[in-house]
């Protein structure tokens, strides 16, 4: 089997996103578009990553961090895709295995697709293969141009196609897999000869054959993953497909989602078995719910929010950076904010978490079975003893409860 490394191109300026924020940086389901097209290469086993960055190239990096199998590689102007793929001809001119070539824009893709793309590039052993997909509605994307015996002959832009070109349906969703000296001696040949005046990639694929090599191109797409995100309506729309499948996901691993169109879940959410999703429930950053929780309706958890089993959150509840032990119940209109919440305590209506004294965010540490009555305001930083009664309408602080004690202990 041939080494295999991959190119992400993720440098444009993104003038459709009109956004400050390199569009790679925009989040689908609480991760960066990148960091999904970073993971589908690490599953169809790529040895280097090389990741093309450009406008806000310090921003990417700076997300990012250091990662071991990615090189950042800068194209200073943004003169194409082709010129991309070019700028890492300095780290692969002499790379004998094969380059996968993908855009960081492309979050829906799906590692088995890459995988099918990849075999059929191992099995076939042409000079290079792509992955397309049929769209209903291909408008904005390259179009796939076959001979009459169904032989790729080269992919056109959208705008260069003429009336008849723009019918077709297949379109390039942008899987590439090239043996990769092919890839270098083609791609410094692209002109840029189109209505943009940039240098394509998908101009390689023609040159590839006209310097007599063999291209394939196989229908392995689906529709669902071949949308690009080049404006925030798509944005929004990539968004819709990947909550159905984080939704569809969870689902089959025996969480109820009660009405899943008017449910949002991060990617990074892990819930248990049993644990019941009521709507309009939004679940935003590294969250953790055990088995047989019961959450919403309206109930807003997040980052940092660990629930452990048998839970109860019920309307405009917020939860954050908290563990709520077993048994825990909150079912009315709490925030819960820097906590530890210990065994079936229950937190009554209204009551809250005081955790931000103007300057700092503060802990509030709860024991076992204690009972929150209602409208308490729990000022941290706070540590109350299992089995701690607190009156409707109490507004506790530490002194308050450690004069408490002294009295109690005078008594
Ligand atoms: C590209 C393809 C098109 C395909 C579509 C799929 C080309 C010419 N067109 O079009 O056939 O249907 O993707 O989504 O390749 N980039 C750079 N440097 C540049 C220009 C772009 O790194 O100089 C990066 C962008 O950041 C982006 C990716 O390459 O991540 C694709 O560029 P984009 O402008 O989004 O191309 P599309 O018009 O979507
Ligand atoms: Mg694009």
């Amino acid at each position: 089997m041939a080494e295999r490394v991959a190119i992400i191109l993720a440098a444009g300026i993104s003038k459709r996103m009109n956004t400050l924020l390199p569009k790679v940086l925009h989040e689908v389901c609480g991760r960066p578009m990148l960091a999904y097209v970073l993971d589908a290469c690490r599953k169809v086993g790529v040895v280097n990553i090389y990741v093309v960055v450009g406008f806000g190239n310090e921003q990417i990096k700076e997300r990012f961090g250091q990662l071991k199998d990615t090189v950042w590689v800068l194209q200073e102007q943004q003169k194409g895709t082709a010129h991309a793929v070019l700028c890492c001809k300095e780290y692969l001119k002499d790379f004998e295995g094969q380059t996968l070539v993908l855009c960081g824009d492309g979050p829906l893709i799906r590692a088995d697709t890459l995988k099918t793309l990849v075999e059929k590039h191992e099995s076939d052993q042409p000079a290079a293969t792509l992955a397309t997909a049929v769209l209903n509605d291909p408008a904005g994307y390259g179009r796939i141009i076959r001979d009459a015996k169904g032989n790729i002959r080269g992919i056109v832009e959208d705008s260069d196609c003429t009336s008849k070109q723009l019918a077709i349906k297949e379109v390039n969703p942008s899987y590439y897999i090239f043996n990769n000296k092919v890839l270098f001696d083609a791609v410094q040949n692209v002109k840029p000869d189109n209505v943009k005046k940039e240098f394509y990639l998908t101009d390689v694929v023609s040159g590839i054959i006209a310097a007599g090599h063999k291209v394939l191109a196989v229908t392995a797409v689906r529709p669902d993953e071949a949308r690009g995100v080049n404006s925030r309506v798509q944005l929004a729309a990539a968004n819709k497909i990947m909550q159905r499948r984080i939704q569809q996901e969870l689902m089959d691993n025996g969480v109820t989602i009660v009405d899943p169109d008017n449910t949002w879940i991060d990617i990074r959410a892990k819930i248990g078995q049993d644990t019941v999703i009521e709507p309009f429930t939004y679940i935003h950053g590294e969250v953790k719910i055990g088995q047989g929780c019961r959450i919403g309706p309206f109930a807003y958890l997040r980052h940092g929010t660990v629930l452990q089993n048998d839970v109860v959150l019920g309307v405009f509840t917020e939860v954050k950076n908290s563990t709520l032990a077993d048994g825990v119940r909150a079912r009315h209109h709490s925030y819960i904010g820097d906590a530890i919440v210990g065994r079936n305590v229950n937190v009554g209506a209204g009551s809250i978490t005081a955790n931000f004294d103007g300057k700092r965010v503060n802990r509030t540490n709860i024991g076992n079975d204690c009972y929150i009555g209602s409208g308490a305001v729990l000022i941290a930083p706070l540590d109350l003893k299992d089995g701690s009664q607190i009156s409707a309408g109490t507004v506790v602080s530490q002194e308050s409860i450690d004069k408490l004690g002294r009295k109690e202990q005078k008594d």
